[in-house]
């Protein structure tokens, strides 16, 4: 495809056919802000926080998913941008739980002078969100700032599902269809503000499709999916993301090579990623890779770190604690 010439804020860049106008701002060092992009995903340009303005056009676009054309004039500062950014994160972080977010966000956030605050006091929760149907939204008294607060699901040994931190990115939906898994374990549900990410009929995860690759906790940009090990770390205040080390190594399982990421804190795996450059697997893994490194710390009867009482507790799940095999005679 041939190259295209643009403008963006008045420089001038080319970039390869194809390219979106995201890319061209990257290409100039103008990073621009997004929330549900990522490099291994394709564009659901749901979020909005990414808008630009293009010379001629009557709204602003996504710059993540809209392509870069030739003669291009776009504005990734000017006041209506700035605005606009501005009211999308407000309304997130006066309805959602944003404290686990990354540094770039709350730097945006701080740049465009959100104030979330402004909506008023969080209303009380609902604690009904799962059984919501579309078309039958209560509005509520004006006077607090709706929230999509609901308890956190905590159904199996190996990720916890907190939808209170939840801004509706998809990345996860993506992750578990056609991106990555092709399980489509979980969908949104619901429509307006009462959506929400569930899986069918909101059972349980264990009695769902999900097959446990945890390729969703990986895409996920808020902590509302989280291991299991993280959360019962964070339960007890003891997750010390600061001094945990992170070593790369090959998973061991079969031989497609996945890289896997180890974080580990007191000499303990505390849960592993993947790398979103490795040219074979772009971050995704299988339950295997992500889940299954329990084999090298055994902390079964044997607490001897600060933090083996709290992994222990992670593997308990709603049937009671995990039951190993029986060792052979
Ligand atoms: S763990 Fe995998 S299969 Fe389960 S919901 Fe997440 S992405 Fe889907
Ligand atoms: S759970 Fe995470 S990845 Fe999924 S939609 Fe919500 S914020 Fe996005
Ligand atoms: S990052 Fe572009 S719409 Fe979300």
């Amino acid at each position: 495809m041939a190259e295209v010439t643009l403008a963006v804020d008045g420089t001038t860049v080319t970039v390869p056919g194809g390219s979106t106008i995201l890319d061209a701002c990257r290409a100039l060092d103008n990073d621009q802000p997004t929330l549900c992009y990522l490099d291994n995903l394709t564009p659901v340009n749901v979020c909005r926080v990414c808008v630009v303005e293009v010379e001629g056009n009557r709204t602003l676009v996504p710059s993540c998913s809209r392509p870069a054309e030739e003669g291009m004039e776009v504005a990734t500062d000017s006041d209506r941008v700035r605005h606009s950014r501005k009211m999308v994160y407000e309304f997130l972080a006066s309805s959602v739980e944003l404290d686990l977010v990354d540094e770039e966000t709350v730097a945006w956030m701080d740049r465009y002078g959100c104030d979330p605050d402004r909506y008023g006091p969080p209303a009380d929760p609902s604690g009904d969100r799962d059984q919501r149907k579309a078309g039958h939204h209560r509005i509520g008294p004006g006077t607090a700032a709706e929230t999509v607060h609901q308890p956190v699901k905590v159904d199996n040994e190996l990720y916890v599902r907190d939808y209170s931190r939840c801004i509706l990115c998809y990345k996860c939906v993506e992750a578990c269809g056609e991106d990555a898994q092709n399980t489509f374990a979980i969908a949104v549900a619901g429509r307006g503000f009462d959506a929400r990410i569930s899986t069918e009929f909101d059972t349980g995860l264990t009695d769902s499709a999900c097959v446990f690759c945890g390729n969703c906790i990986g895409v996920c940009p808020t902590g509302a999916l989280m291991f299991r090990s993280e959360y019962e770390l964070r339960q007890a205040g003891m997750w010390e993301e600061e001094g945990q080390t992170v070593t790369r190594t090959i998973c061991s399982y079969c031989g497609v090579g996945c890289n896997l990421d180890l974080h580990v804190q007191d000499n303990r795996i505390v849960k592993v990623t993947s790398p979103m450059d490795h040219s074979v697997t772009s971050g995704h893994l299988c339950i295997k890779g992500r889940f299954g490194y329990e084999y090298v710390q055994e902390v079964g009867d044997l607490a001897v770190t600060p933090i083996d009482e709290i992994l222990r507790r992670a593997r308990i799940d709603d049937r009671g604690p995990r039951r190993h095999p029986e060792p052979r005679a």
